[in-house]
């Protein structure tokens, strides 16, 4: 049975995103292999274990402020202050092994159809979720490309951002 109490550190989130109203191609085209933030050298800083297997990942990173896209303004209210929005596309026929990230914590949108992700030995069926990516997480390959728009929280835990969607009842 899938339960979401804090420890087990995924957690289904009520927002939904209007993905029809998103700058998608925009967004699309404006994607860059997939880097963490800032300089190459801090590479392993947001990924512990395999960041060399995400070769093929495509990422777009947008600030945490005022866009001209009033969807994406609206889901900037609703999660702000965080650090930064990512549109990540993972291809086809790829997965993530299981890992761990060093970011503090962060909330996946995933545009459907979304394969699986599996948190601490459990798989889990959501498309909106909130996650502690220190808990040992994979996602499985899937027929088509995995597109994630991700709320992410450098620094903050996941028990202080757990609270806090709690209180504005994303949660
Ligand atoms: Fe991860």
């Amino acid at each position: 049975m899938e339960s979401y109490k804090a420890q087990t550190g995924i957690h289904p989130v009520s927002f939904r995103p209007n993905w029809d109203e998103l700058p998608i191609s925009q967004i699309m085209d404006n994607m860059q292999p997939y880097r963490p933030p800032g300089k190459i050298s801090d590479y392993q800083k947001e990924f512990d274990t395999v960041a060399t297997e995400r070769s093929n990942t495509k990422i777009c990173r947008i600030a945490a402020q005022r866009t001209s896209c009033k969807e994406l303004n609206r889901i900037i209210r609703a999660f702000y202050p965080f650090d930064y929005i990512s549109f990540i596309l993972l291809p086809k026929g790829v997965g993530y092994p299981t890992h761990t990230d060093k970011r503090g914590c962060n909330i996946n949108f995933v545009r459907g159809p979304a394969a699986p992700i599996t948190v601490g030995g459990v798989s889990y069926q959501l498309d909106r979720f909130f996650m502690n990516p220190k808990i040992p997480h994979s996602v499985e390959k899937h027929a088509v490309g995995r597109f994630t728009m991700m709320i992410t929280w450098d620094n903050d835990s996941y028990e202080d951002i757990h609270e806090r969607l709690v209180r504005n009842g994303w949660l």
